[in-house]
């Protein structure tokens, strides 16, 4: 049985609390342990807000957090932030070290760790991230999505059992980022992580078990990739999908129904040897 690592229970937020209307309203959702989760919707429709919230970095005004069964509030989120980890998209004020490797380090000192444990984390996080070469370098001078990589480094080196991620991609090239995606599948199926993904690019999202779409601070809908892109034929679906209803209104002889990458390059290499 799966056990549910995040539970929010009907949470409403706003920053002005002299407005009425709310940034988020009656927000409800879970994620199961091991679970990838992403988040998609619009410019503004408070997805990151979501996620400040879930790391207790601002304060609901009603509604409820738990985070791996203890209720997020004043004293319980310094518990509650040893367990979830996150990257924001632009990491420019998150670098404290004068290199990159005691950057990836300074997370680790507060815990008290020995000396060898710490090591084995830093190495093992900058070599995950691709960055163990630049490891002596001043992280203010790297790249956008060098220092992104590096702050990425910096809370897989913690490792937490859940990972919020608010676009955190964004900044890699696309072969890094595809090597960071694996290297996010594959800490979720050895090590059972839980990942929260909060994304616009849909290839991307189609990787999540589930998706929740958020729009005006409202989840709109849930469900796996192929159920949201059925239910809601305005949202730009993931390539496959995408090129499937390409080929369907050029009236070639292909399923209508939603197809995956795997079940897309399947249709091609077999309608290929027929053709
Ligand atoms: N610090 C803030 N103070 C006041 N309003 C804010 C603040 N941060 C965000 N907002 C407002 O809250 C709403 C939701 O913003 P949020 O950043 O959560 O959206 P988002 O879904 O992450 O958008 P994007 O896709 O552009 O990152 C927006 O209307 C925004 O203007
Ligand atoms: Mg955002």
């Amino acid at each position: 049985m799966s056990t549910t690592v995040v539970e929010v229970e009907n949470l409403s937020f706003r920053y002005d609390k002299r407005l009425k209307e709310n940034i988020l309203s009656n927000i409800s959702m879970t994620v199961d342990q091991g679970e990838w989760l992403a988040v998609i919707g619009p410019n503004g429709s408070g997805k990151s807000t979501l996620a400040q919230l879930l790391v207790g970095l601002i304060e609901a005004d009603s509604g409820k957090i738990r985070i791996k069964n203890t209720v997020m509030d004043d004293t319980s989120k310094w518990k509650v932030r040893r367990h979830i980890g996150i990257v924001f998209q632009n990491p420019e004020n998150q670098f404290i070290g004068t290199t990159v490797q005691d950057d990836v380090a300074f997370s680790l000192e507060n815990l008290n760790m020995p000396y060898d444990e710490m090591k084995f984390r830093v190495d093992q996080a900058l070599d995950l991230v691709g960055m163990s070469s630049l490891r002596h370098h001043d992280p203010s001078q790297l790249s956008g999505g060098q220092k992104q990589r590096v702050a990425i480094a910096g809370i897989l080196a913690l490792k937490p059992s859940i990972l919020v991620l608010d676009e955190a991609l964004v900044m890699l090239d696309p072969k890094s980022r595809r090597e960071l995606l694996t290297v996010l599948q594959n800490l979720k199926r050895k090590e059972n992580i839980s990942i929260l993904s909060i994304t616009h690019d849909m290839n991307e999202a189609a990787l999540a078990d589930r998706i929740i779409l958020l729009e005006s601070g409202k989840v709109k809908n849930c469900g796996t990739s192929e159920q949201l892109f059925v239910a809601e034929p305005d949202l730009e679906p993931p390539f496959p999908e995408l090129l499937r209803r390409e080929l369907l209104k050029r009236n070639r002889n292909i399923p209508n129904e939603y197809m995956t990458e795997e079940e897309m390059v399947n249709w091609l290499c077999k309608s290929r040897l027929t053709v």
